[in-house]
């Protein structure tokens, strides 16, 4: 077990600067990497070679058993007594000083990266004394959260322009596959259009191809076809590695479910 795990403390996510503070703000991971050896690993061109069982692994050979899955890690005695430390946060951490100045954790509805759930948006210091994650707005100074918006799902770092004497924000929000454009502007009055309509529009793809194509990114396809389950279980299994990641929106997600539970039953 490794902390931080693959991602990170802090990852591709753009931290910001003010010059009005002196701060700067960073996107940032309490995170935990699970590494488990494959007993089945042999080098292989073309594959992940790293010998532990996440990454894409060639085929199993006929007759051979799957890597055993690590089973739930007991945790060491006295954990329960410290901090608990998990998901994303926005640090205003000076550099002159060398000292962290705030921290908000699990800050506002979940913003879903394209590489899991506890990972924030890139930052956006603004001269106004704003500091932009996602939809929301912090006092750049204090860390007060002054305004937030819900636009459904991912959150990509906003960026800031002027217009005809009037300052907007825009950023991306939505499902990871159909998200939208939002532009914010202080007096504007026109209705927020809704993701929910394109969140569940008909995925045009078979469900074998849908599969291979969604959930082949992060291990083999095999951690999943060499799996049984009902029906429940694919659901909250195929909801977690959404959560996690997966790109699948919300019709896609049923048709993957669907096909799962038909195709791999528990027996
Ligand atoms: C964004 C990365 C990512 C994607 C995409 C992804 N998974 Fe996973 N999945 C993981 C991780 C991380 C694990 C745990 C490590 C491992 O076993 O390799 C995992 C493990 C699993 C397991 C083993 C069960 C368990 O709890 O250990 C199954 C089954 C599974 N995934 C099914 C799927 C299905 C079905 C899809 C497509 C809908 C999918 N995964 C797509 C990241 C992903």
């Amino acid at each position: 077990m490794v902390s931080p795990g693959p991602l990170g403390a802090h990852n591709w996510q753009p931290m910001s600067y003010s010059p009005q503070t002196g701060l700067v703000y960073i996107p940032g991971q309490e995170s935990v990497g699970v590494y488990y050896p494959d007993p089945n690993f042999k080098f292989t061109p073309g594959y992940w070679n790293t010998s532990v069982t996440v990454g894409r692994r060639p085929p199993l050979a006929e007759g051979q058993a799957p890597a055993p899955r690590p089973s739930a890690i007991k945790e060491p005695e006295g954990a329960d007594q410290q901090p608990k430390a998990t998901g994303r946060f926005l640090l205003a951490w000076d550099p002159v000083a060398e000292k962290e100045r705030w921290r908000i954790v699990d800050n506002g509805p979940a913003i879903r990266a394209a590489y899991g759930a506890s990972i924030g948006g890139g930052t956006l210091a603004t001269a106004g004394n704003l500091v932009f994650q996602g939809a929301t707005a912090y006092n750049a100074q204090t860390g007060e959260k002054l305004w937030q918006s819900d636009l459904g799902g991912v959150n990509v770092t906003p960026v800031t322009f002027m217009l005809d004497g009037k300052q907007y924000v825009s950023l991306l929000g939505g499902p990871v596959t159909t998200s939208h454009l939002f532009t914010f502007v202080l007096d504007g009055k026109a209705p927020m259009p809704g993701t929910a309509v394109s969140a569940n529009a008909p995925a045009n793809a078979d469900p074998k191809t849908l599969v291979a194509r969604v959930c082949s990114r992060c291990h083999s396809l095999e951690v999943v076809t060499n799996s049984k389950m009902d029906r429940n279980t694919w659901t909250n299994t195929v909801n977690t590695m959404v959560s996690r990641g997966a790109a699948a929106n919300a019709a896609e997600i049923g048709i993957i479910a669907d096909y799962l539970a038909r195709t791999y039953p528990l027996q």
